[in-house]
Order: structure tokens, then C-alpha cells, then sequence
């Protein structure tokens, strides 16, 4: 048997799980759900996913990933032998898989756009739609970022998780959260942030049906990384004494508050320039806001470039903390269950990533009228399975694995760290992932499907 890694500090497993968590889901998606699906009362139904079912699950992951210290496939085989159990294991470790292929494309356009803002392109851009589709279409430009945005991963998992993942996410996250804080003020401070804040802030309850409760849901497992063996994996590296309810807690509050603090960022600076249309789509990032950092450039250049550069150094931060910890799944379910070498396990992964990814990225280009299911690209396949499909279902598996196959004594040993620790909320987490998160995933996920 080759020696585990683990992280080697209670700060590490925070920053890791929460470099995770926090990713394009909150800066690109969150404040783009926000906008399309009625303001503050879409973050009201959000955080009300966060805490009744997303925490529940994040900690479940946990359980299973601490008590076996194994990779994902391998801890549902141990805590539930010859069952079909590890179903799920295999699920956890095929959806991450699926979800670097393009969450690696998206990652690349952040690189891409960094690479532009630092060298003036995005502050003086005639046409931001124009740019946006000339590069996503092209067949060469995002593929490249995208390969580069992999090596990058790969270089830091290959180190292994201390050396690797758990330093390069000391290093990233602090620098983050700073940068988060330096726009906000930013953002706060241009003249006519108050409407933006004022769009952000009240409630339109008259969007929310259960299609608005559904993608709050998707959207709360895909930012708190659930249901994809990625906290699971991170978890089987944690350290015996790791407090299992508090990390959770803490990972949720970091990752909701930059989701939030990221709608603070982009709604105020985008209306604060009066000609600009606030985009609903996922252009708001790269169409709507070069729009808004090229008139800030107008008026006070380095100001411009400075909130430009900033921002997607920020995307850069967090979209590749999340590649870490969705590339290590895979990673250490090969490495362990086949005892490969890390080094071969790595380029295993990164290399079919990349082979799969560039046909998401071709698919803004020359693939995009190869079509699947109801007329989706390959890019929208990759995203529409895994986070609407995958993702639900996974989160059904684990909690009822959790909430009722695994034995009560592990999940409260568990829980207390075999009872030095308090168990006040032991019962609240039973109840929760026994009956309340089960159900209402399959409700909603129901619904979605038509089915009512
Ligand atoms: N949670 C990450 C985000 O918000 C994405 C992610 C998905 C990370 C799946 C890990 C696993 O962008």
C-alpha cells in the first residue's frame, strides 16, 4: 500500500474545501441566477438550500470520505461491501470527470480575458459581444487557454496534497478574498452604485416558481461542490481531529459570502454606467462588465485597468482552486484502485480531459451544429447532465447512504470525533439527511424532469 497524503493543518482543509467550493459557480453563475430570477428573493431561496440541504450533504461527504480515508469508489466499497452501494462512488468519480471537460473551457476564457485585460485589450474594446464570439468560435484561441488552464491544474496536483493542493490553496485563497474586498470597495465607490445595490437588494418574489427553486438548488450543490466526490476525496485527507459540522459551516459561509459579495461586485459597476445593459446571460461577465471597465477607463484609466485586471485574476483564483479539487477525484481513484503512480494518474485524467474538452470548446465554433438531446451542443450536453442531472441524483444517493444505510454509532462517531465533541446538532443532521433532503431533491428534481 503506497502512504496516503493529508492535509496537514486545520486552515488547509478550510482553504482546500472552500477553494473548491468557491469557484466560476459564484462569480459567473450566482450573480447571473440573481439577476434572471428575482433579486434578493432568489438569495433568500438560495440560502435556504445552502443550509437545509447543502450543508447536510457536505457533510455527509465528509463522513464517508474521513471515516474510510479512501478514494471515492473505494470508500463506498468499504463502508458497504459487495452492495450496489458504490454505484455512487463510481457516479462521484465519472461527474467530476465530465465536469472538467468544460468547466476546463470556461476556465480557459478567464485566463484568456486576463491575459487581455492586463494588456489593455478589454478597457478599449469597440464591440465586447463582437470579441466575446469572435474568440469563443474561433477554433484554436480558447482551445489553447483551455490546455494551458489544464497544465496549470496539473502541475499543482501532481505535487500530491500537501505539496500540492493544500499549498497552492493557502497561497490562492487569502489572495482572493483580498482581491474580493478591493473590488467591492471599488465597485461601491463609482457614482450610481446605489441602483445597482437597490436591483440586487429587492425582492421580486413574483419570478419564484419551482423552475427558480430547482436552479437554486442546482445551483447551491454545484457551488458548495456536492455530489461529485470531490469533497468526499478531500475529506479522506483530512486529519482525525478535523471538527467535520465546522468545517462544513465555515465552507459554506466563505463560499456564500463571496457568491454574494460577488453580486456586490458586478451589479453596482454595472449600473453605474448608465448606456450599459445589464446581460442576464452568462455574457454578464464577458460582455456586459468589459463594457463597464472600458468607461471607467475612459474616465480614469488606471482605475479601469486596475478593477479589469482584478476581477479576472479573481475568476483566474477561483475557477482554478475548483479545477483542483475536481481533477483530484479521479486522481486518486485511479492511483489507488489500479496503484498507479501519481505522476501517471495525473496525466491520465489531464490528458482525457483535455481530449474531451476541446470538443466542448469546438462547440462555440466549428462543432456547433453537431447537436445532442433537444438540440444541445456538446458544451451545453456536458453542463445540462452533469449539473441537472448528475448532480441530483447523486445527492439523493448519499443521503439516503448516509441517513439511512450507514451505521447511527459511525455517523455520530463521526460527527462528535467519537464524542469529544458536542452532538447538540446530531439529531437536527439525522432528521435533515434522512428525510428532508432526500425528499425534496426528488420533488424538485421530479418536476424538472416533467413529470408533474
Ligand atoms: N463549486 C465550484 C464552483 O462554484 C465548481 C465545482 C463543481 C467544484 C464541482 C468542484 C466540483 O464553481
Amino acid at each position: 500500500m503506497k502512504k496516503r497524503g493529508k492535509f496537514n493543518s486545520k486552515l488547509g482543509i478550510i482553504l482546500a474545501s472552500a477553494g473548491s467550493a468557491v469557484g466560476l459557480g459564484n462569480v459567473w453563475r450566482f450573480p447571473t441566477e440573481v439577476g434572471a430570477n428575482g433579486g434578493a428573493a432568489f438569495i433568500l431561496i438560495y440560502v435556504g438550500c445552502v443550509i437545509l440541504l447543502g450543508l447536510p450533504l457536505m457533510v455527509a461527504e465528509f463522513i464517508i470520505g474521513r471515516h474510510t480515508h479512501c478514494n471515492t469508489v473505494d470508500a463506498y466499497r468499504k463502508l458497504a461491501p459487495r452492495s450496489p452501494w458504490v454505484f455512487q462512488g463510481y457516479l462521484g468519480v465519472f461527474t467530476s470527470w465530465f465536469i472538467l471537460c468544460y468547466y476546463s473551457v470556461v476556465s480557459g476564457w478567464t485566463l484568456k480575458y486576463l491575459v487581455a485585460a492586463v494588456t489593455d485589450q478589454v478597457t478599449t474594446l469597440s464591440d465586447s459581444t463582437a470579441y466575446f464570439s469572435a474568440f469563443t468560435s474561433s477554433p484554436w484561441m480558447p482551445a489553447l487557454y483551455m490546455v494551458i488552464v489544464m497544465l496549470m491544474c496539473h502541475w499543482v496536483i501532481i505535487r500530491g496534497v500537501q505539496n500540492g493542493i493544500e499549498r497552492y490553496s493557502k497561497l490562492m485563497m487569502p489572495m482572493l478574498l483580498l482581491i474580493i474586498a478591493v473590488l467591492v470597495v471599488c465597485s461601491f465607490s463609482m457614482p450610481g452604485s446605489e441602483e445597482g445595490l437597490l436591483f440586487l437588494l429587492k425582492p421580486d418574489f413574483s419570478k419564484i416558481d419551482s423552475g427558480v427553486i430547482l436552479s437554486a438548488m442546482g445551483q447551491a450543490f454545484f457551488s458548495l461542490s456536492i455530489a461529485m466526490g470531490c469533497l468526499c476525496t478531500y475529506a479522506s485527507y483530512f486529519t482525525d481531529d478535523a471538527k467535520l459540522m465546522k468545517t462544513a459551516g465555515s465552507v459554506a459561509l466563505i463560499d456564500t459570502t463571496v457568491a454574494i459579495m460577488s453580486g456586490f461586485i458586478i451589479f453596482p459597476a454595472v449600473f453605474s454606467v448608465p448606456d450599459v445593459a445589464p446581460n442576464a446571460g452568462p455574457g454578464l461577465v464577458f460582455i456586459t462588465l468589459p463594457n463597464v471597465f472600458q468607461m471607467t477607463f475612459e474616465h480614469v484609466p488606471l482605475v479601469g485597468w486596475f478593477f479589469a485586471v482584478m476581477f479576472y485574476l479573481l475568476l483566474l483564483l477561483a475557477a482554478l482552486t475548483s479545477m483542483m479539487s475536481i481533477h483530484e477525484p479521479t486522481t486518486a481513484f485511479l492511483l489507488e484502485h489500479f496503484d498507479l503512480s501519481r505522476r501517471t494518474a495525473t496525466r491520465i485524467v489531464t490528458l482525457s480531459c483535455i481530449a474531451v474538452g476541446l470538443l466542448c470548446s469546438l462547440s462555440f465554433g466549428p462543432l456547433k451544429d453537431v447537436r445532442f438531446l433537444f438540440g444541445m451542443t456538446f458544451f451545453d450536453f456536458f453542463d445540462f447532465v452533469s449539473a441537472k442531472i448528475f448532480l441530483p441524483v447523486g445527492g439523493i444517493i448519499i443521503s439516503l447512504f448516509v441517513g439511512w444505510k450507514l451505521d447511527r454509532q459511525l455517523v455520530r462517531n463521526e460527527i462528535t470525533n467519537h464524542g469529544t465533541l458536542n452532538a447538540h446538532l446530531f439529531p437536527v443532521f439525522i432528521f435533515l439527511i434522512r428525510w428532508i433532503a432526500p425528499i425534496a431533491i426528488c420533488l424538485i428534481f421530479l418536476n424538472e424532469l416533467g413529470a408533474f
